[in-house]
C-alpha cells in the first residue's frame, strides 16, 4: 500500500469548509472522559486548519450505538475538552448531518471549529452507505482524515465522504504512518518485535507478516503457552488455543527458515486460577516454563524471561510491541509487562507501541513520555502491523 499521501499541507484551506474526521472514541467513566490522549493527539491539525482560517467541522464515532441515538455516547463531553485545549469556543451541533448541524456548518466563519454528532447515531456509518457520505460531504469542501484509530474501518465518515471530496491526510495519520511505515518498511536493525496478549488468534497475521520483517521476534502474554505446548512442554491449566497448535509449529518453522530468533519465556508466574476480580490478591510462585505444574496456570512471565526480553530489547535498534506480558490488571502479574516498558523506556532504540493495552500500561506505568511512539491506535495499529491496507488512508490523495 502506498503510505505517501497528501497532507493538509499540500492542499489550500484557507476560507474552505473543512470536513475533518478524528478518532475521538476516548474512554469514559460517569460521563467524565477518564484519557483524553487521542483529543489531545488531535490538536496539531485542529490548530493549523484553524490558523490557517479554515471553517473546520471535526466528526468522530463514539463507543458503538449501532444507529441508535444513545445519549451517553454523545460527543459534547469531547466539544467541552476541545474548547479548554483550543482556548475557544467548539460549537456542537446536535446532530450529523440534519437541519442543526447543516446550518451551524454554513454559518461557520473562517477559523470557527464546530463538532458534529457521534456519527454513528447514523445507521449508514458503519455501512459505508454513499448517501450518507454525501450528505456529510456536502457541508465541506475538503475531507481530512486524521483518525489513525478509526482508520481500519471503511466507514461513511472514515473512507465514504473521500469519494465526494479532494481528501488528504491530517498530521496524525501523517505521523502514525511515517513512524510505523518506517519501522515496518526500513527498519534500522536489530529490529526486535515484543508481542503478547491472551489470544493467539488475535495475533495470526502479526505474527505472519513481521516474521518477514524482524531478526527478533518475543512472544509473551498468554499466547506463548500455545507456543510452548506446540513445542510439546506441558503447560498445565495454562490458556492454550488448541486449534492453533498446528500454526504455531508453522510459525516456528518460518522463524527458523528465515533465520529469526524466536524468543520464548524461560520462566513463568503461576496460580491455581485466574485472578477475581482481576486485581485481588492472588499468590504465585515462579516456575521453568519446562516444569508448569499440571494444576497450575501461566499468568505472566517470570523474572528470567523479564530479563532475556529487556536484554534483547536493549541491543535493538527498533523494538515494535504490541500487547502485555502477562494479566497486568493485576499487581501481581504486571511485572512482565512493567520489565518491557521499562526495557522499552530505557533503550536507545526507535521504539513503538502499537495501540491498545500495552499503550494503556506505559501510560499508566508513566514510561509515555520516554517511548519514541505510543500509538493511538488498538485494532487500526494491529492492522497495520499485519501489513493490511487501512481503508481509511487508501481513500487519501497520493502524493
Ligand atoms: C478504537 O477505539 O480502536 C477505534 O476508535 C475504533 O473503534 P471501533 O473498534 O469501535 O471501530
Amino acid at each position: 500500500m502506498n503510505y505517501n499521501k497528501k497532507s493538509i499541507e499540500d492542499i489550500e484551506v484557507a476560507g474552505k469548509r473543512v470536513l475533518c474526521r478524528c478518532d475521538f472514541n476516548v474512554p469514559t467513566k460517569d460521563g467524565k472522559i477518564t484519557s483524553d490522549k487521542r483529543i489531545v493527539a488531535a490538536m496539531p491539525t485542529i490548530e493549523y486548519l484553524v490558523k490557517k482560517g479554515a471553517k473546520v467541522i471535526l466528526c468522530s464515532h463514539m463507543g458503538k450505538p449501532k444507529g441508535e441515538w444513545k445519549p451517553e455516547l454523545s460527543l459534547k463531553i469531547v466539544a467541552d475538552r476541545l474548547s479548554q485545549l483550543l482556548g475557544k469556543e467548539v460549537i456542537m451541533a446536535s446532530d450529523v448531518v440534519g437541519e442543526d448541524a447543516k446550518a451551524k456548518a454554513a454559518a461557520l466563519k473562517e477559523g470557527d471549529v464546530m463538532l458534529l454528532e457521534n456519527t454513528r447515531y447514523m445507521k449508514g456509518e458503519t455501512k459505508n452507505d454513499p448517501e450518507l457520505s454525501k450528505e456529510l460531504a456536502s457541508m465541506a469542501d475538503i475531507f481530512v482524515n486524521d483518525a489513525f484509530g478509526a482508520a481500519h474501518r471503511a466507514h461513511a465518515s472514515t473512507a465514504g465522504a473521500a469519494d465526494y471530496l479532494p481528501a488528504v491526510s491530517g498530521y496524525l495519520v501523517q505521523k502514525e504512518v511515517s513512524i510505523m511505515g518506517k519501522a515496518l518498511a526500513n527498519p534500522e536493525r536489530p529490529f526486535v518485535a515484543i508481542l503478547g496478549g491472551a489470544k493467539v488468534s488475535d495475533k495470526l497475521n502479526v505474527i505472519n507478516n513481521l516474521l518477514e520483517k524482524v531478526d527478533t521476534l518475543i512472544i509473551g502474554g498468554g499466547m506463548a503457552y500455545t507456543f510452548l505446548a506446540a513445542q510439546g512442554y506441558t503447560v498445565g491449566k495454562s490458556l492454550v488455543d488448541n486449534e492453533k497448535l498446528d500454526y504455531c509449529k508453522e510459525m516456528m518453522a518460518k522463524a527458523k527458515a528465515k533465520g529469526v530468533n524466536m524468543l520464548l519465556p524461560v520462566d513463568t508466574a503461576v496460580a491455581a486460577s485466574f485472578p477475581n476480580p482481576i486485581d485481588a490478591e492472588i499468590p504465585v510462585e515462579y516456575v521453568d516454563c519446562t516444569a508448569i505444574p499440571s494444576d497450575q496456570m501461566g499468568l505472566d512471565i517470570g523474572p528470567k524471561a523479564c530479563e532475556a526480553f529487556a536484554a534483547a530489547a536493549k541491543a535493538a535498534k527498533t523494538v515494535v510491541w504490541n500487547g502485555p506480558m502477562g494479566v497486568f490488571e493485576n499487581p501481581t502479574l504486571a511485572k512482565g509487562t512493567i520489565a518491557v516498558a521499562q526495557a522499552l523506556a530505557d533503550s536507545d532504540a526507535v521504539t513503538i507501541v502499537g495501540g491498545g493495552d500495552s499503550a494503556a500500561a506505559c501510560e499508566q506505568l508513566g514510561f509515555a513520555s520516554q517511548i519514541t511512539h505510543i500509538s493511538t491506535g488498538g485494532g487500526a495499529s494491529l492492522e497495520f502491523l499485519e501489513g493490511l491496507e487501512l481503508p481509511g488512508i487508501a481513500c487519501l490523495q497520493d502524493k
